[in-house]
């Protein structure tokens, strides 16, 4: 039996007649995350070259790459991602390690053993790269590891100086779906956020891209931001149905410290961004417009407008995928270990010309990791299967956590049968706060399992 104090507010949710707006005080951070152990810093290299000398024992598990390109013309107010500044000469030098790193981590037996079933190559801003880089960096993947026929092969960024031929560049290296962060299609809120272009060009250029037929073309849309409210929100989601692309993903707004909005904020440069109960409302008229046109569902906070649109990155890096990472800032996780490389640019140069691992974390993945991955991808997704998570945990883990389903159904949060636990409009709002309650509690009770166990062995010794 799990002990659940069902009458803690900040797990179980407060009792109100607005659980959308009010359940819990804030939002936690977007990732839940599990318990690792970190590993000794002059280990590192050793660990990761045994991880990826051999063939994958994990065949047929689901594997991904991840490129990182940590470049961006101009840093936006409210974004976190921002490295460093694109300037030629530093992505040229960038481009060479990086075209290095993929020849050095392919010639691995592990890189070999099994095709990779998605690849994102992600920032900062991929599109920034040149004509030439982009063509070159598709071909180098299709050419250096084994993908699957379906592969997806992701290029991320904005539209922004990506011009049909920059796209035309891009299609001919191999990249078969392209993810661009719009944010908003308001001039005023672009403006505060220091967005590039007006919208009116980044809607011609999405709807130029879409005209060209030859790969689903997904945005990004953030809701929150200062300036923003609930009528040009309304005109952001019509304009997503007016571009005509293959889907959309809406993003709250997360406030971090020292991002440049927050001082604007406090220098009276900017109005305040959204509270969490206007975040919460400007998420249901998200929701509900959705509903309304049709689109197809793939996650609480990502929609497709057709079949085009698959998001396989997305959906598997959240389930216990493994994840090749290469470039600067770029994470991952391969073979139980979890790992992030540097950020800081010449560390990273230094480290791939002597074919050094450029990890500044490397962690071992708990034993639960799994556990704790199904569990994520479940509340992302918005339902929690009985069967599944039974099966991932090895013992009946839905029943012994139904008196937190029970309080959090009391409460507006999901609907329990027996057999799913759904996530209510209010649920899925606050999907990521459910998800590490949840998690929360089967660590603590398998604390509190382990050193009864070791009680009980001392005891019998
Ligand atoms: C790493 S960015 C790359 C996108 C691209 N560089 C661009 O400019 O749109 C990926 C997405 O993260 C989201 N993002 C950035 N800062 C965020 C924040 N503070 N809160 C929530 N989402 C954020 C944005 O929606 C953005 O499209
Ligand atoms: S939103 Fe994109 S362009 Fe803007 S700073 Fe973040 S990563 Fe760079």
């Amino acid at each position: 039996m799990f002990s659940i104090n069902t009458s803690d507010t900040d797990l179980v949710g407060l009792s109100t007649p607005d659980p959308l707006r009010y359940a819990f005080s804030r939002k936690k951070g977007a990732h839940a995350g599990g318990h690792m152990s970190a590993i000794a810093p002059e280990r590192v290299q050793e660990e990761l070259k045994g991880a990826l000398r051999f063939a994958s024992t994990n065949i047929g598990a689901a594997r991904c790459l991840y490129i990182h390109i940590p470049f961006c013309r101009v840093r936006c107010t409210y974004c976190n991602f921002f490295q460093y500044a694109s300037s030629k000469t530093l992505m040229s030098q960038y481009f060479d390690a990086l075209v290095k790193e993929i020849r050095w981590k392919s010639s691995f037996a592990w890189s070999q053993s099994a095709p990779f079933q998605a690849v994102y190559v992600g920032g900062g801003t991929p599109t920034d790269l040149s004509s030439e880089q982009l063509k070159v960096l598709g071909q180098m993947i299709r050419s250096s590891f084994p993908l699957t026929a379906d592969c997806e092969i992701t290029l991320e960024g904005r539209v922004n100086r990506f011009d049909t031929q920059k796209f035309e560049s891009a299609l001919e290296g191999g990249f078969n779906r392209f993810s661009f962060g719009v944010q908003s299609f308001d001039n005023t809120v672009r403006l505060a956020a220091k967005r590039l272009d007006k919208s009116d060009y980044v809607m011609d250029r999405l709807q130029s891209m879409v005209r060209y037929n030859a790969a689903p073309i997904v945005i990004d849309l953030l809701y929150g931001l200062p300036h923003q409210n609930l009528e040009n929100w309304q005109h952001d989601l019509e304009s997503y149905l007016e571009s005509g692309v293959d889907g959309v993903d809406l993003y709250q707004l997360i406030e971090m410290k020292g991002l440049p909005m927050e001082r604007a904020v406090e220098q009276g440069k900017l109005p305040m961004p959204a509270d969490t109960a206007m975040k919460a409302t400007m998420f249901q008229m998200g929701v509900e417009f959705m509903a309304k046109h049709h689109q197809r569902r793939l996650s609480v906070n990502h929609w497709a407008s057709g079949n085009r649109e698959r998001s396989i990155y997305n959906s598997l890096a959240k389930t216990t995928a493994e994840v090749l990472p290469i470039g600067a800032g770029a994470g991952g996780n391969i073979n139980g270990f979890a790992m992030m490389q540097s950020r800081d640019m010449d560390t990273y140069i230094h480290a791939i010309n002597q074919e050094q691992f450029p990890t500044m974390g490397l962690m071992q993945v708990a034993k639960d990791a799994a556990l704790t991955s199904a569990i994520k991808s479940a509340f992302d997704r918005g339902v929690l299967s009985r069967s599944r998570l039974d099966k991932v945990a090895g013992y009946s883990l839905f029943e012994a956590l139904k008196p937190l389903f029970e309080a959090w159904q009391s409460n507006g949060l999901v609907d329990v049968d027996n057999h799913y636990v759904q996530l209510t409009l209010a649920g899925q709002f606050w999907s990521v706060t459910l998800a590490q309650n949840a998690i929360q509690i089967i660590q603590e009770n398998s604390k509190s399992a382990l050193s009864t166990q070791v009680i009980i062995d001392a005891a019998v010794a």
